[in-house]
């Protein structure tokens, strides 16, 4: 199985791909949409598009479109979209979030869980700059580190993570300020890795013996060490609301 075919159904249990409770999920799109409520929404590496069919589930005005390299996600996100009636409003691209251009802007973007697609905090937002429209807003979900990494958490992670008071750094060096953020409780992560690894375990456990089978076994069983040994006590994931600096 390809690494996103796993991907697919470790997170079939969970609201979004991150580590953010359905409250919280909920509770974001409010902010970042509020006075956008009838405007354009952009989410670049949309995943299943879980955010924007739920914001456009919420505001019957809004328009969305997601970009994702995943065909598969994009067809579910289109079966959910038609499922919610909302697959009038919703255009989803199979692209590369880096090549992704529009020629009118738009006044919210998210970018949750998806920083690796451009290189990090700093790529990402000077990819966003030319998309958003004056006064719009992104909403940016980033990895962090929330204690000193161990040696198991940087071989998982890499080392272009930073602590929290450097994410936001980063952030205002590049242009922006924060108007809100959430950095996600210990029951948020907890319940994403479970519902990762779990999620993943009760698939194979239903499938036929074979190959596919042992992988996501073997993958969840791995996924779950490096968790639970590795970066449980020094991981963390912050989303912040941003908007341009008026320096920027
Ligand atoms: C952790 S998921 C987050 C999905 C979604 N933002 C969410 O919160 O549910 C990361 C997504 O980024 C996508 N992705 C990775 N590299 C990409 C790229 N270069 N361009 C577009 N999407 C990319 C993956 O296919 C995956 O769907």
């Amino acid at each position: 199985m390809e690494r996103h075919e796993i991907s697919r159904i470790a997170h079939r249990d969970h609201p979004v791909a991150a580590p953010l409770s359905d409250e919280t999920v909920r509770g974001l799109l409010e902010r970042l949409l509020r006075g956008r409520e009838d405007g354009r929404l952009l989410d670049l590496g949309c995943g299943e598009a879980a955010w924007p069919v739920r914001a456009l589930a919420a505001h019957p005005a809004l328009r969305a479109v997601g970009v994702d390299t995943d065909p598969v996600a994009l067809r579910r996100a289109l079966e959910t979209a038609q499922r919610l009636g909302v697959a009038g409003r919703i255009g989803l691209h199979h692209t590369d979030a880096r090549e992704f251009t529009a020629s009118e802007p738009f006044d919210a973007v998210l970018c949750v869980g998806s920083t690796h697609a451009f290189g990090g905090l700093g790529p990402t937002l000077a990819a966003i700059a030319p998309l958003l429209a004056p006064g719009g807003a992104v909403l940016l979900g980033e990895s962090y580190w929330e204690r000193e990494p161990t040696p198991l958490a940087r071989e998982v992670f890499g080392d272009g993570l930073s602590d929290l008071a450097g994410t936001v750094a980063a952030a205002r060096e590049a242009g922006w300020l924060p108007v809100a953020g959430h950095t996600s409780t210990r029951t948020e992560l907890d319940a994403y890795e479970w519902a990762w690894t779990g999620s993943l375990t009760d698939w194979a456990l239903d499938q036929p013996p074979g190959p596919d089978r042992e992988q996501a076994l073997r993958t969840a069983a791995e996924h779950r060490e490096e968790w639970l040994t590795g970066y449980r006590d020094c991981f963390g994931f912050v989303t912040l609301l941003l908007r341009r600096s008026p320096e920027s």
